[in-house]
């Protein structure tokens, strides 16, 4: 099971190609599903939408495919508007979540259809199949039913049925879902090699912050239609645009309080009247939370001096979760909420429930957000 995909001469010498998508709207009668969606992905970018199910991915990438019509916007490829081609002069490949493998096809015969209806002549489709089968690792197996497959033989076999035709954009609808946790870890490093090797645009869908984390160059957060965010995996973690993303890429702690002017600058001050001290350009008054990471406190039970440049708060554990190279400590300060992660070292004894603690706040670290 641990195959690696091999490298092949299909589509050798391909030529990557951006996509473009300039202010699409899209309705089902009185929903507006897509809302003004600009993107700009790159040639040979691994591209995630990323998003909370029903926010829109698999509409958008059906838009891409030419399963869908916009009312408003544009798709270009490869600097071509190809708003108005069907979806089989598009040049583009999807792997649908489901797979939809013929059952009554062998995988050769799965893998050589989209081949056979472009009247490919016989030997081409041939040596194609028998390329997209090395690739994938499932030459041995060619001559079996999809039923006859796991899980993830299945998927590869998605995957060669799409990668044959040697599109230009290749779209992945959730293509790890239906596989077991190990499994999905494991597949998600051969799409990447995969999509190295062949240097395809591709733009991969998920709800798994952590899938498109792990393999993708850029991301598209979404939420109800709406693009929230684009940056790089570690960009939307370290400098979140809003709540938003903030909470849907990893844990935020988020708290409430006011903005008032000090000497010297602008502080966020919470209950108890502990003060953070704002970076620049956050006017007092102005409506906001404060957004900071379970990492960025540090727990305490003995109290002493705060750490250099931290903020000094005091609290109660509430809960805690083992998590093994760390604990996550649930901690009340004044009647707002907080998660601590604190590392863990053999032997290290953990803090119990309802025991006064304080914790010292890393305020560069914390991120001042209007929505
Ligand atoms: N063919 C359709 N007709 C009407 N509504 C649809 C259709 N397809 C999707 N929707 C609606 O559009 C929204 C976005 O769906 P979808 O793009 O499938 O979301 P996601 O892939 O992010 O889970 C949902 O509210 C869904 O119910
Ligand atoms: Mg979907």
């Amino acid at each position: 099971m641990n195959h690696q995909f091999s490298p092949t001469s299909l589509a050798a010498g391909m030529e990557s190609v951006g996509v473009r998508i300039d202010g699409v709207d899209l309705s089902y009668g009185s929903h507006r599903v897509l809302k003004d969606i600009h993107l700009d992905i790159k040639p040979g970018e691994f591209f995630a939408f990323l998003g909370p199910s029903g926010c829109g991915k698999t509409t958008l990438l059906r838009l891409i495919a030419g399963f869908n019509t916009a009312q408003r916007g544009a798709v270009t490829i490869g600097g071509r508007d190809i708003s108005g081609l069907p979806a089989h002069k598009r040049d583009v490949g999807m792997v649908f979540q489901s797979y939809a493998l013929w059952p009554h096809m062998t995988v050769r015969r799965n893998v050589a259809f989209g081949l056979e209806e472009r009247r490919v002549p016989r030997a081409e489709i041939e040596r194609r199949v028998d390329a997209a089968l090395d690739l994938v690792g499932l030459k041995h197996l060619a001559d079996r039913r999809p039923s006859q497959l796991s899980g993830g033989q299945q998927q590869r076999v998605a995957l060669a049925r799409t990668i044959v035709i040697e599109p230009k954009v290749l779209l992945l609808d959730e293509p790890l879902s239906n596989l077991d946790a190990k499994l999905r870890v494991q597949m998600r490093q051969e799409l990447l090699s995969l999509q190295r090797k062949l240097g395809l645009t591709t733009i991969f869908v998920t709800h798994d912050q952590e899938e498109a984390n792990t393999i993708c160059d850029r991301i598209a957060v979404m939420e109800d239609g709406i693009v929230q965010q684009v940056g790089t995996p570690q960009e939307l973690y370290d400098h979140p645009a809003n709540l938003f993303v903030a909470g849907f890429l990893g844990t935020a702690n988020v708290l409430e309080g006011q903005v008032r002017a000090v000497d010297g600058g602008t502080v966020f001050v919470m209950g108890g009247g502990v003060a953070i001290p704002l970076p620049r350009g956050v006017e007092p008054g102005a409506e906001g939370k404060l957004m900071f990471r379970p990492q960025n406190l540090f727990i305490r039970q003995d109290g002493g001096e705060p750490r250099d440049g931290h903020v000094r708060l005091v609290g109660v554990v509430r809960h805690r979760e083992f998590l093994g190279a760390s604990i996550r400590y649930a901690v009340d300060i004044g009647g707002q909420q907080v998660q601590v992660d604190a590392p863990h070292q053999a032997g290290d004894a953990l803090l119990p429930t309802d025991t006064p603690i304080t914790l010292d706040l890393a305020a560069d670290k914390a991120r001042f957000l209007r929505r």
